[in-house]
């Protein structure tokens, strides 16, 4: 099936919270094509975990409200799913690597146990004897490079060292073939060598197998090695978007220059200039534009009004005052 297999526009996400409405994400558009790597960058607390947990739908939606927006996987809308249709999606449609491997794995029930579950679960082996599926889950853990995978199937995650946990996790999205993984921030817990040697193993195996990945990162650096594309995301907005050269080639949205300038550099020079400030309180977010505050450009016109998405050259759009060709062009009003 060619195409698209993400589309999401207009979304956004609030949590109910005892301050009132927490607008954590805000009016974002994002899309995947097939067999496309995307790069979803920003600081922490931006939104990014929320977005992607969103698209499986599993945030308890007693805390959430969804006031605008769609969410379309493989053309059919993801918000609009019954539990069945919802239960197909995370079967065979998308996974995701969680950020915490330790509460992503069920401590009461051996890796074997769990990742022989993930296997059947998927329906992707019909017929397949217990053998089979075993040597299925050993072959996933030898493919995150960890050696002795009979020792491991029997581990339960405790017995594990944090590092192991996180691959385990990554090999448990890798066991069954689906059409998008959501890696976010899969090595966060992980020395360097190791992280370097599954970022390749990531892109190779979307690539071989022709899925789309969303690669979740704080890390610029880790983006441009892996991604054909990149989503910046500041306080619930999408900032900038474009083809990954295009991105560090002209990097123009004032918050990812600042970003590149927080990277540090081995040749020394001091400390960067870095982004002084938080991210927004999302009860109660700047009236115009988000990144307002830290934003050393900030006229009145981006206190009072949203920016509009300004596409500075072919598929590179910024949304910041600065690139609108007249002064308001594009703009709206407040938020909500
Ligand atoms: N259950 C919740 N109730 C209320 N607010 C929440 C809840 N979960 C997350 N948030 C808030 O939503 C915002 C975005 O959180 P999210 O986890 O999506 O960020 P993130 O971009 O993934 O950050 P990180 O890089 O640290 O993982 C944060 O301000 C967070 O405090
Ligand atoms: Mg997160």
């Amino acid at each position: 099936m060619d195409g698209r297999v993400l589309n999401i526009e207009d979304l956004s996400i609030w949590y109910k919270t005892y301050r009132g409405h927490s607008k954590v994400v805000d009016h974002i558009d994002l899309f995947v094509d097939r067999g496309e790597k995307v790069g979803l960058v920003g600081e922490s607390g931006c939104g990014k975990t929320t977005t992607m947990k969103t698209i499986l739908r599993v945030i308890d939606p007693s805390i959430i409200d969804i006031p605008n927006g769609k969410i379309e996987f493989n053309g059919k809308s993801v918000l609009g799913m019954n539990k069945e249709e919802l239960l197909e999606l995370r079967r065979k449609g998308a996974s995701m690597i969680s950020q915490s491997p330790m509460s992503a794995l069920n401590p009461v029930f051996t890796i074997g146990q769990q990742l022989m579950d993930i296997i059947k679960y998927s329906g992707q082996y019909p017929g397949a004897s217990k053998q089979q599926m075993v040597e299925v889950a050993k072959e996933a853990i030898t493919s995150v490079m960890l050696s002795d995978p009979e020792r491991i199937m029997e581990s339960y995650p405790h017995q594990l060292s944090g590092g192991m946990r996180q691959r385990i996790c990554i090999a448990s999205s890798l066991v069954t073939t689906r059409d998008l993984l959501i890696a976010d921030e899969p090595c966060t817990a992980l020395d360097v060598t190791i992280q370097d040697q599954i970022h390749r193993m990531l892109r190779e195996l979307v690539e071989e197998k022709g899925r789309s990945l969303i690669m979740i990162t704080h890390s610029l650096g880790v983006a441009r090695e892996l991604v054909d594309r990149i989503y910046i995301m500041y306080g619930g907005n999408i900032v900038e978007r474009c083809r990954t050269k295009d991105l560090f080639r002209n990097p123009s949205h004032p918050y990812t220059i600042g970003l590149m300038e927080c990277v540090p550099r081995l040749s020394g020079g001091g400390l960067s200039a870095g982004i002084y400030g938080y991210v927004p309180d999302y009860v109660n977010p700047p009236e115009g534009c988000r990144f307002c505050p830290r934003c050393k450009f900030a006229t009145e016109q981006c206190r009072t009004m949203r920016p509009p998405h300004v596409e500075i050259e072919p598929d590179h759009f910024v949304s910041c005052f600065q690139y609108a060709k007249t002064a308001g062009e594009g703009g709206a009003a407040g938020h909500e």
